[in-house]
């Protein structure tokens, strides 16, 4: 007897696709589920971040990551080590303002939690991952695509305030967003309603 084949409905890909206009939004949303379940957590307990205002977690760095995927994405990379460097780049802060020192200061908790996933990322990607943490305040032409999406992501939000300045960004998709704020929050709204997005962060 030959047994019917089910046929399945993945319903969150049918919302998904009723965006049409990102068409890595299927893509954005499995990987940002990657960082709220897997990585997330451990930020929350290693690092010094609050979890709201300019650069809380759940304010500032949930929207960095959700940029940094889709830069990635969108430049045809894997968006893990990305999703690393942006969920580790302000977690030292210890403060909403000023702290220069919190790049460096985010390295060796970094260390700690990379080494709890010994199989996503390799030796030299990990160094990537720690260098794009490392200069994210102050860095400006990019080494790799890991630094790129990480410090365009963590720009976007700047652009959006003070006006956009080409010499700050180092993707292309980086800099459509960085000019297109309106349509890119409805963007976020849409994939992850639950979750707060505004043009502050
Ligand atoms: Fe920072
Ligand atoms: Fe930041």
């Amino acid at each position: 007897m030959i047994r019917p084949i089910p046929i399945l409905i993945e319903k969150k890909e049918t919302n998904l696709r009723k965006d049409s206009s990102n068409p890595n939004s299927l893509e954005i949303e499995k990987a940002f589920n990657f960082y709220l379940k897997n990585l997330k957590p451990l930020v929350a307990k290693t690092g010094s971040q609050q979890k709201t205002g300019m650069h809380g977690l759940d304010t500032h760095t949930n929207a960095v990551v959700f940029r940094g995927i889709d830069y990635s994405l969108h430049m045809g990379y894997d968006p893990i080590p990305v999703i690393f460097a942006c969920a580790f780049h302000d977690m030292a802060r210890t403060e909403d303002e000023g702290d220069t020192d919190h790049g460096k200061r985010a390295v060796p908790m970094a260390i700690k939690i990379m080494k709890q996933f010994p199989y996503l990322l390799d030796p030299e990607t990990r160094l990537s991952v720690l260098s794009a943490v490392l200069n994210h305040t102050n860095g400006r032409t990019a080494q790799d695509y890991i630094s790129a999406c990480l410090w365009d992501a963590d720009r976007t939000r700047m652009a959006w305030y003070y006006g956009y300045d080409d010499k700050f960004f180092n993707t292309s998709r980086g800099k459509y967003v960085a000019q297109h704020w309106k349509k890119y929050i409805e963007f976020q709204r849409f994939c992850f309603p639950k979750l707060t997005w505004s043009k502050q962060y």
